[in-house]
């Protein structure tokens, strides 16, 4: 028996309590007991387990797994008070399922250890955090499909250095951030796929001298396979990284598209309007409607990266196996996994809402000289000049539009002839946005069938 006031789970080599510093600093119940759910999971399968193996009895076994379902329960109604003294979220249950089951509850704990058991829960946790986030891209990316879509032709700048560079389609800037997604579902993919291996049955760093059978629990929990080296299997956390790493970059896409609508929902570029449900207005300025979401999300990804230099720091120094450190690991992926799932939803919301202002991008793409470019092709093109000449015409008749306050369709042939004498009218029809974007129909290039081809591709992959 342990002293008065000792841990009821360890206390045996213990003559008292810890001090109250200890057991606040120590607890981790007010944080991990997110992982109730797949505590009770893991729970249920090694208790199965251990009874097939004839290494508890199988009546021991179903009462540990109705109580269980009971604990679940108890949890789901808050009828659960989580005590600090009992650490963590697998004391916690464990002395839960003592008060309604007695004395099985004390044989579930055979050949495993705390080490294993968070591992395997928290890898579970994090799968799931996974394929929560997948489904929030692949939403996202069908509100960016269907914005690309409904101006599949509209034109609007292209900018490169924030400066008006070519003409572009809407449609084509949207499916950009549809390619860049879905790269951060594959990442998210690939990183699930390797996640995807069970800690069960490592015990505390060295596997067991039971006959325990890893690869039922590890199919009952719907891992692939169990991991093959016990040490690794409780010291790693590179499945945290590796979704905070995907969050990460997909954080910093997030805010590269919400740093968009900032810009362009502003009265000097006006290219879109975003919906009441995704704006707040000013307290004194009467004519404000601010794109907080958009802003917010700019700013949430610091939270991500935050987390995955956090736990990168809490890592890299240790030793093999289990260090209490790696209790540090929860939090900020909790943190970061919520940050990422609502950025995703906000970010859905306000792309699905968000109205295109054609006539405001259309005039845009035709201010700036955007299809300079244009005209130095069909020199090359029409004329046979080297591109490098081409570029030098060009940029005379570029400087000639802007001394005089026009663009460049506004320049008339004579003007045009000043500069090159064999150019011909057949330059104008170059000069046009419309025709800009139309000539553009290389594989990927912006031209309204490269587009909807594209469109119709992520269609089919995106039902
Ligand atoms: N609460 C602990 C954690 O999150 C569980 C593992 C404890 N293991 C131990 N040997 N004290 O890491």
């Amino acid at each position: 028996m342990s002293e008065k006031g000792a841990n009821a789970m360890w206390g045996g080599r213990f003559a008292g309590g810890p001090d109250a510093i200890m057991e606040a600093i120590n607890a981790s119940i007010g944080f991990d007991q997110r992982l109730a759910g797949e505590d009770i999971a893991g729970s249920q399968a090694h208790a199965a387990m251990l009874a097939a193996c004839g290494i508890i009895a199988q009546a021991d076994a179903e009462a540990i797994a109705d109580g269980l379902d009971r604990v679940r329960a108890d949890i789901a109604a808050g009828r659960v008070s989580w005590s600090p003294a009992l650490e963590d979220i697998h004391m916690n249950i464990e002395a839960r399922l003592k008060e309604l089951i007695g004395a099985p509850a004390g044989r579930l704990h055979t050949a495993r250890s705390r080490n294993d058991q968070v591992a395997t829960d928290f890898r579970l946790w994090v799968r799931g955090q996974c394929d929560d986030a997948i489904a929030g891209l692949e939403a996202l990316q069908r509100a960016l499909i269907d914005q690309a879509e409904a101006g599949a032709d509209w034109v609007m700048p292209g900018f490169t250095h924030l400066q008006t560079a070519q003409p572009v389609t809407w449609g084509h800037h949207m499916m950009a951030y549809v390619e860049m997604f879905a790269r951060d579902a594959g990442r998210l993919r690939d990183a699930r796929a390797r996640m995807n291996e069970s800690p069960l049955g490592a015990a505390a760093l060295a596997g067991t001298s039971f006959p325990i059978d890893r690869e039922m629990t590890a199919r009952a929990l719907g891992f692939e396979r169990p991991c093959a080296n016990s040490l690794d299997a409780v010291s790693d956390r590179d499945f945290a990284l590796e979704f905070l790493a995907a969050a990460s970059i997909c954080g910093m896409h997030l805010s590269r598209l919400a740093e968009e609508l900032v810009i362009w929902s502003s009265a000097q570029f006006r290219f879109v309007a975003l919906s009441d449900r995704f704006a707040t207005g000013s307290s004194i300025m009467p004519q404000k409607k601010n794109p907080d979401a958009a802003e917010l999300l700019r700013a949430k990804v610091g939270r991500i990266i935050g987390a995955q230099v956090a736990l990168l720091t809490v890592m890299k120094g240790l030793p093999l196996a289990y260090s209490k450190d790696m209790q540090e690991d929860k939090e900020q992926v909790f943190d970061a996994a919520d940050t990422l799932q609502i950025s995703l939803a906000a970010m859905t919301g306000m792309i699905g809402d968000m109205t295109a202002n054609r006539d405001a991008l259309e005039a845009a793409a035709a201010s700036g000289f955007s299809t300079a470019t244009d005209l130095a092709d069909w020199l090359v093109r029409d004329l046979g000049l080297p591109f490098r000449e081409a570029h030098h015409v060009t940029g005379a008749l570029v400087r000639r539009a802007e001394e005089t306050g026009r663009d460049l369709p506004d320049l008339t042939l004579d003007e045009m002839r000043a500069v090159h004498p064999q150019i011909t009218e057949g330059v104008f029809g170059v000069l046009g946005v419309h025709n800009s974007v139309a000539s553009r129909t290389s594989f990927g290039g912006t031209a309204p069938e490269q587009v909807r081809a594209q469109i119709a591709r992520w269609r089919e992959r995106l039902p």
